[in-house]
């Protein structure tokens, strides 16, 4: 944890979750809860519920839930420091000042020189810009058909012929010649002084998640080399680990994130409406930026030049993507070269359907794998069933490799047998079939043992939360471990506590999970919807049901696990004795 539990928790309980959903949503009250459009899906008529009680919230339309704290995760894309902050901020509490070292501290200074010196660099080049000195500039960008709109919201700006105009300003300011140089503003030469690292350039600063300028590209107006020069890395300019745009894109709610090449691109595609548009930094794109767009979407769009270049800088980012676990598509801009000029053609409703158009990226792979065969000749045709083959053996999930060898045989008209009985040929080659990390498709078959068990162990706890005196009836049957699912048994653990307490509210748990995925997932566990029922007899009947189910499972996983162990056999011995107990009781809902 970042911040003590106990404070974590007064600072939600200070916000109440109405007050703070209803500056983003309007709500308005039926019933117990208040209800509102979700801002997490389109929809037109509320199934977003707030419940005052509960200190939570859940849509049940596309099911997201939490408490204050996740919301404003998702809804600002915050990490969950950031939500404590700014909740911190909002109900007047003050946080603790971490206990720096004095290195820490210089670092932590300087760092906030950096920024400060860039900010004042950012801003003299957008008032020169707007100045006399900056005509050409604007022009230049008028050319290139941006709105003012869009030049004010990306900071855009210009650097005149003149190399020491800036360091006088940022001197005048009383940035020292030291950190002007260190922040990459300025070179110093013998013969010059020192003086501007940008001259008769657009000027593009380039900002982190939170806005702040961290480094610039620049841009010469028409042809000249090199087209862009970029800031060098400094202490607060890490090419690998920022995007271009994504401080605007984080919180774009299009369900997606098109990563593409260029500044120029990005800037296009958000005038059109594609506020999710980022783009790596003059750098070949990282794993780290592939973690960074995991923080806000599974699904990233590619949108790289159509030419040789971009063909070969897609495939690689796939590879990148499938690595961090994401899911890939490619956008076909052709016959144009790059986002920006594409939009310009054809407009943003062509886009719009090259998006939803968008190739899988497997069959991308594969199609330009195809390009390098004749498949006139058989021996050519051959090695590019290889490579197929190859290739399918990548997918380590049966069904999903099956699915995709079919796809592919039917596409490219090869025998769905001969096909499968050369992945498997491969396969046994290859010793097995390569382990590798799958996106994370959501979708989970209802159907399996697995997913039963795990949804009786959410119902239970769903229930627990929704009438808390039941506890009192069952905790005699039941316990934390009786979980099997470790993050259920985790949530389970912490709301059993919970429960023995007066005053209790469930929504304290979520929080005290730090990673956004275990938030989302025990948000989910308190809000999983309970079957219908009418009769009091048969909501009885249903809960004593589900209480079995977790407690047969509990019983069977533990047999399974204790092998010789004595202490595991006496538990077993002892759940078996609940179990057999538990079948006879009556627990009544009242
Ligand atoms: N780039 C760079 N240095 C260069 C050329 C390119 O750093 N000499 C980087 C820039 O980040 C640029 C990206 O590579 O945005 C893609 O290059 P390109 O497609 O040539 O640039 P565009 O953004 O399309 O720029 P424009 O449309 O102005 O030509
Ligand atoms: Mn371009």
């Amino acid at each position: 944890m970042y911040y003590p539990e106990e404070l974590v928790e007064e600072i939600r309980t200070k916000n109440d979750i109405v007050g703070v959903i209803g500056s983003y949503v309007s709500l308005k009250k039926r019933g117990s809860n208040h209800w509102g459009c979700c801002p997490f899906h389109n929809e037109k008529t509320p199934s977003f519920a707030v419940s005052e009680n509960k200190q939570m919230y859940h849509c049940f339309g596309c099911g997201v839930s939490g408490n204050v704290y996740t919301f404003l995760m998702q809804y600002e894309n915050y990490t969950f420091p950031e939500a404590v902050k700014a909740l911190a901020e909002r109900a007047g509490v003050n946080l603790p000042e971490v206990e720096y070292s004095e290195e820490e501290k210089r670092r932590a200074n300087r760092r906030a020189r950096l920024l400060e010196v860039n900010k004042e660099a950012a801003k003299f080049f957008y008032y020169q810009l707007r100045s006399p000195h900056g005509e050409k500039g604007m022009q230049y960008l008028q050319k290139r058909e941006l709105t003012p709109e869009t030049i004010h919201k990306f900071g855009l700006g210009y650097a005149g012929m003149n190399g020491t105009t800036l360091v006088e300003y940022l001197r005048s300011k009383g940035f020292e010649d030291a950190l002007i140089r260190d922040a990459g503003l300025a070179t110093y030469s013998e013969r010059r002084g020192l003086s501007s690292q940008f001259w008769n350039r657009v000027m593009y600063p380039i900002q982190d998640i939170n806005h702040r300028v961290i480094g610039f590209g620049g841009r010469v107006m028409g042809d000249g080399e090199p087209k862009y020069l970029n800031s060098p890395e400094t202490d607060i300019f890490d090419k690998r680990r920022n995007l271009y745009g994504l401080n605007f894109a984080r919180t774009a709610r299009s369900g997606n994130l098109i990563l593409c090449e260029g500044y120029m691109d990005v800037i296009a595609m958000h005038q059109a409406g594609f506020t999710q548009a980022v783009a790596s930094l003059g750098t070949a794109f990282t794993s780290e930026q592939a973690v960074l767009l995991r923080r806000y979407t599974d699904n990233v769009l590619l949108a790289y030049d159509s030419d040789g270049a971009g063909v070969k800088a897609a495939l690689r980012g796939i590879g990148i993507l499938r690595e961090a676990g994401l899911s890939g598509k490619v956008i076909n801009m052709k016959p144009y070269k790059d986002p920006d000029e594409f939009i310009k053609n054809l407009g943003k409703e062509a886009f719009q359907e090259r998006i939803d158009q968008a190739e899988n990226s497997f069959f991308f792979e594969i199609r330009i794998l195809a390009e390098q065969y004749q498949m006139q000749d058989p021996e050519q045709k051959t090695h590019f069933h290889r490579e197929i083959a190859k290739k399918l053996c990548g997918f380590s999930e049966e069904v999903e490799r099956e699915n995709y060898l079919q796809a592919i045989a039917e596409k490219y008209l090869i025998s769905v047998d001969n096909l499968r009985k050369l992945v498997k040929s491969y396969a046994a080659t290859a010793g097995e079939v390569q382990p590798i990390e799958r996106p994370r498709s959501g979708i989970v078959s209802k159907q399996s043992p697995e997913e039963n068990v795990k949804r009786a162990q959410r119902l239970l706890i769903t229930w627990l939360v929704d009438e808390p005196g039941l506890y009192h009836k069952i905790k005699k049957y039941i316990s934390p471990e009786d979980f099997t699912d470790e993050l259920y048994a985790k949530a389970a653990d912490k709301l059993f506590a919970g429960l023995d307490q007066p005053g209790f509210q469930p929504a304290s748990i979520i929080s005290m999970f730090e990673d956004p995925e275990e938030q989302k997932q025990v948000g989910e566990l308190f809000q999983t919807t309970l079957p219908e029922m009418d009769s009091k007899q048969e909501r009885e009947q249903a809960f004593h049901d589900i209480l079995m189910a977790v407690k047969r499972n509990s019983y069977e996983y533990y047999n399974e696990k204790a092998g010789a162990d004595i202490t595991a056999l006496q538990k077993v011995v002892a759940g078996k004795k609940d179990l057999e107990n538990l079948a006879k009781t009556h627990i009544s809902l009242d």
